[in-house]
C-alpha cells in the first residue's frame, strides 16, 4: 500500500529552482532515508511533503488524502493527528518548558489524558533527563533539544513521521539510541518514517538499500 506519493514537485525560490519534478512513492511501513548534498533540496522536499510549504507544481498525497486539496483547517488537523515532524532547527516554542512542548500536541489533540505519564515515558527512552523536562528550550543543550523535539514527534504515535536530521546535534550513543527506538517504532506499529541523514553508515543502518532515495540539485537520482 502507497502512504505517500508526489507527482512532478517544482519549487522555485525567487526564481531559483530548488525541486525540479519529483516524483516518489512511499509504501507504507517503511524506513526511508533521504540524501544528498547541503542545499540540494532536501528540507524544501521535506517540508512539502509535510504539508509546511507548498510546492509551485505537483501534488502530495499522504493516507490517501491531498494535502494541498485541503483547507487550512483541514490541513492543520491533519498534520497534528496523522504526522510527526522534526525540524531540522528544532522549532520548539521558547516560552514553553520541554515537558510542555512535549505534551502540547496530545492537549491540542484533546487526548490530554496520561499526557504527563506519556512525555515522561518518552523523555526516558530517548535519554533525557528528569531536570531537563522543567527547563526551557534556551537552557537546554542542543542535543537535549533536539531530542525534545523528537519526544514531541513522538508522544502521539503519528502513523507517519518526518524528521529532518534528527541526530544531527547528538553524539554517538544517543544516535544510536534514537534510531534503535525509531527503527523499533517503525516494526511495532508499521510507523511509516522519512529521515534525512548526511551519513551512509546511519542510512544502511535503518533502510533497506531500496528506500535509500539521494537527491542531488533538486533532482532524484535512480
Ligand atoms: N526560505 C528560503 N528562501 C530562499 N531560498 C531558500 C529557502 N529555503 C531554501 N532555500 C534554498 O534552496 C536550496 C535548497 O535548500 P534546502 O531545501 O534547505 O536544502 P538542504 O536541506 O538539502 O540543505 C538552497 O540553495 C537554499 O539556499
Ligand atoms: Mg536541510
Amino acid at each position: 500500500m502507497i502512504e505517500i506519493q508526489t507527482e512532478g514537485i517544482k519549487k522555485d525560490y525567487n526564481g531559483e529552482p530548488c525541486l525540479k519534478g519529483i516524483s516518489l512513492s512511499i509504501e507504507k511501513g517503511s524506513f526511508v532515508t533521504l540524501m544528498g548534498a547541503s542545499g540540494s533540496g532536501k528540507t524544501t522536499l521535506l517540508e512539502i511533503l509535510a504539508g509546511i510549504r507548498r510546492p509551485d507544481e505537483g501534488s502530495v498525497v499522504v493516507r490517501s488524502k491531498n494535502l494541498f486539496g485541503m483547507t487550512e483547517k483541514e490541513k492543520a488537523l491533519f498534520r497534528r493527528t496523522e504526522m510527526g515532524v522534526v525540524y531540522q532547527n528544532f522549532s520548539l516554542i521558547s516560552t514553553l518548558t520541554a515537558l510542555d512542548n512535549i505534551t502540547l500536541p496530545l492537549i491540542l489533540n484533546k487526548n490530554s489524558e496520561h499526557a504527563r505519564e506519556k512525555a515522561y515515558d518518552i523523555a526516558e527512552r530517548l535519554n533525557l533527563p528528569f531536570t531537563a523536562m522543567k527547563k526551557f528550550p534556551e537552557e537546554l543543550s542542543g542535543g537535549q533539544q533536539q531530542r525534545v523535539a523528537i519526544a514531541r514527534a513522538l508522544v502521539y504515535n503519528p502513523p507517519v513521521l518526518f524528521l529532518d536530521e534528527p541526530t544531527s546535534s547528538l553524539d554517538t550513543l544517543n544516535t544510536y539510541n534514537v534510531l534503535c527506538l525509531l527503527k523499533e517504532i517503525n516494526k511495532e506499529y508499521g510507523t511509516t518514517i522519512l529521515h534525512i541523514t548526511h551519513s551512509v553508515k546511519l542510512a544502511e543502518a535503518v533502510s533497506e538499500k531500496d528506500n535509500i532515495i539521494k537527491i542531488s540539485d533538486g533532482v532524484l537520482q535512480i
